[in-house]
């Protein structure tokens, strides 16, 4: 007779709960499209590294990484906003909350990997010596003995001029906020080197063709990530599903194409 009773009483509060849950929706919107929110999350970037990220004649923040990033929400089902910030406030800004994602050209790195999470990588490049289209002076790193390095700030561009510094070779590194100003420094002649990404090289390159010249092989090796601020599992795993998916439905290899075919 109480086990009855208790029963009775459960179901009528489950089929309560059901009402009452199916009223509130009723209540709370009229389509069901306004009922469902798309998270929108902050991409980080810092646009004066093409073909990675650049900005249009528009002033539009385009690139092969904008790209991916937004073809990894629409297949996670989430909207970006694209923020230029400086290269070295990107971990700070992600730590601070500021922007839940950096898609930046950001090489994945050991002192990184303390401050942030990346995802898997998604292309791989590395560093490469660039000097003045008429310099046949420098035909290596071997020939840095006493010269001036730029580089953009917080890069490991800058970690490996600083390595070479320390090391006693370069005589000083210059620093500069944007990837343009390196080059213009390198033209100008306020520096015999710049140690920078051989493909974003290769674009200036491209752009403004025999002004400098790569020498040398790749200095090193890197794998590109993005980041997110430690620990935020939830929009890592979004990502890392999502990059599966759009290498899997050739996407990527479109986005390869357009930016470096
Ligand atoms: N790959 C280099 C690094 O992680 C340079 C990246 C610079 N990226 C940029 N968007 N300016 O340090």
């Amino acid at each position: 007779m109480t086990n009855n009773f208790l029963k009775i009483t459960m179901l009528a509060l489950v089929i309560f709960a059901i009402a009452a849950s199916g009223c509130t929706g009723d209540q709370t919107g009229d389509t069901i499209e306004e009922t469902e929110e798309i998270p929108l999350y902050y991409v980080g970037t810092e646009p004066t590294f093409p073909p990675f990220e650049y900005t249009d004649e528009t002033g539009e923040i385009i690139g092969f990484d904008i790209d991916l990033i937004k073809a990894i929400a629409a297949d996670q089902g989430f909207e970006v906003e694209i923020q230029p910030i400086g290269f070295d406030a990107l971990i700070p800004a992600l730590q601070g909350g500021n922007i839940d994602i950096a898609a930046s050209g950001m090489t994945i790195t050991e002192e990184r990997e303390k401050e942030v999470d990346f995802s898997a990588p998604y292309i791989n490049a590395g560093l490469a010596l660039a000097v003045a289209a008429d310099n046949d002076e420098i035909l290596g790193v071997d020939d840095l003995q006493g010269k001036i390095a730029a580089v953009q700030v917080g890069t490991t561009g800058s970690m490996k001029a600083h390595e070479l510094l320390d090391a006693g070779i370069l005589s000083e590194v210059k620093e500069f906020s944007t990837v343009d100003v390196v080059m213009m420094e390198l033209i100008s002649g306020g520096a015999d080197v710049v140690i920078n990404d051989l493909p974003v090289t290769e674009a200036y390159i491209k752009q403004q063709p025999g002004k400098i010249k790569i020498v040398d092989d790749k200095l090193t090796s890197e794998s590109y990530g993005f980041a997110v601020k430690e620990g935020n599992k939830e929009l890592l795993d979004m990502i890392n599903t999502g990059l599966q998916n759009v290498i899997a439905d050739g996407t990527y290899d479109e986005l390869l194409a357009k930016y470096f075919g």
